[in-house]
């Protein structure tokens, strides 16, 4: 039974508020758990609550969210069961809005997470298994950001992120070393050129290019430089993060770093031609959040060659999947937990996705905490690929290490999720 619910303000890897909850059971054990905060944020995200206090953080304060949690959620939660679909359904309620913006979606998610846990504890198993509930777990294919623009490297380029994924590799372990040592020789490479090797928000790096093909052109070094074959060991994913270089009002795409501006087509075919050019199986956000009839003709495509992924799209939105799953919009979803606010709703979005052909990917953001959560949902149920930004900085390492641990837990029944099949991809 929950005995106790508290809520600190503390911060993320930005050096930016954010809200941990507390539970604490009759039995006296205690868990806790923090959420995650995006910059290159969807417009149909569920709501962050933020003080607005120009003198506390710049307005970015979250002690609104931890009242609610000490006083209102507290309230209705204290005596019950940490049962995730009823704790999840009061705070629903509780909230009454759409977006969560009464309570905050980041004052639903730290008390959704930490009941989970507190569920975990209370039946003597880790998160990821209980969070499996007697299905299938597999330790997921991590996508792995090497170089960033857009707005997590001072839109240094237009497109976000440049991810490898280590195709070729049979344990978790091996895929993190593979990247490790792209990582590296990116590193490298940036620093005989006189680039700059300073770290975007999620550890990428970020230096100043002349172009997206340029960008590619490293990687292909890079990942040559680590001894590995392109496509057939390294693949690459772009996150083109479209939403954030489109103009609503001419509904064109403006991709300052090269100095022109794209109509929904010729980005479609652009997109392309960098896809024939490098061994990328995967595009995520390749057009804007509300482009719907450019996504379906994206989709139509180049949907059986590419993993076509809507985050801004989506929203980790079960109305918004719905409908692109309807109009064949993307094959694949992003699913962040704090786009939509609690683990029951996240669990409904992947099983439908999986239900209709669409792989999944879990993701952190852009700033995180400490809490390695992300890793057990993602083993806990079998989510295939999991993004947490690049193989740097402690608040990503959490979970990296967390699913080391978890694959030596496993020990032979450790089984990491294989490389996307392609044929296997709908559109
Ligand atoms: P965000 O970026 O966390 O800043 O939204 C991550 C992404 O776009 O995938
Ligand atoms: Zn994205």
């Amino acid at each position: 039974t929950i005995a106790e619910l508290d809520a600190l303000e503390i911060l993320d890897s930005r050096g930016r508020p954010t809200v941990e909850a507390r539970i604490t059971l009759s039995d006296g054990r205690a868990v806790r758990a923090s959420v995650p905060s995006g910059a290159s944020t969807g417009r149909h995200e569920a709501v962050e609550r933020r003080d607005g206090d120009p003198a506390r953080y710049g307005g970015r304060g979250v002690r609104g969210a931890v009242a609610a949690i000490e006083g209102e959620i507290a309230a209705a939660l204290i005596g019950r069961e940490p049962e995730q679909r009823a704790v999840d359904a009061v705070l629903r309620e509780l909230d009454g809005t759409q977006d969560k913006s009464r309570l905050g979606a980041n004052a639903i998610l730290a008390v959704s997470l930490a009941t989970a846990r507190a569920a975990a504890l209370a039946a003597g198993q880790p998160l990821w298994r209980h969070l499996a509930r007697g299905g299938e777990v597999t330790l997921p294919r991590p996508m792995v950001n090497i170089l960033s623009g857009g707005l997590h490297a001072g839109r240094q380029l237009d497109f976000q992120d440049f991810l490898v994924i280590p195709v070729a590799a049979e344990r978790f372990g091996d895929a993190l070393e593979a990247v490790v040592a792209v990582h590296a020789a990116m590193g490298e490479l940036l620093a005989e050129r006189g680039l700059v090797t300073l770290k975007a928000d999620e550890g990428g790096y970020g230096p100043a290019l002349a172009d997206h093909r340029e960008a590619l052109r490293l990687l292909d070094e890079a990942v040559l430089r680590a001894g590995f074959a392109l496509g057939e060991e390294v693949a690459y994913a772009l996150d083109v993060a479209a939403t954030h270089f489109h103009d609503p009002a001419s509904g064109s795409y403006r991709l300052a770093s090269e100095g022109r501006t794209l109509d929904p087509a010729e980005l479609t075919a652009y997109v392309a031609e960098l896809a024939d050019e490098h061994p990328i199986v995967s595009v995520e956000d390749p057009l804007a959040e509300d482009d719907w009839p450019a996504w379906a003709g994206l989709t139509a495509r180049l949907g059986s060659r590419l993993q076509v992924i809507g985050d801004d799209l989506f929203t980790t939105s079960l109305d918004r999947l719905e409908r692109g799953i309807a109009e064949r919009s993307a094959n694949a979803v992003l699913v962040k937990m704090n786009q939509i606010g609690t683990i029951s709703e996240t669990v409904d979005v992947v099983s439908r996705a999986r239900a209709a052909g669409f792989t999944t990917v879990i993701s952190a953001r852009s700033g995180e905490t400490e809490d390695p959560v992300l890793a057990d949902l993602a083993v806990g149920l079998a989510g295939g690929q999991i993004k947490i930004g690049s193989v740097t900085q402690s608040e990503r390492l959490a979970k990296y290490n967390r699913l080391l641990r978890i694959e030596r837990e496993l020990g032979d029944a450790a089984q990491l999720a294989p490389p996307l099949a392609l044929s296997r991809l709908s559109g």
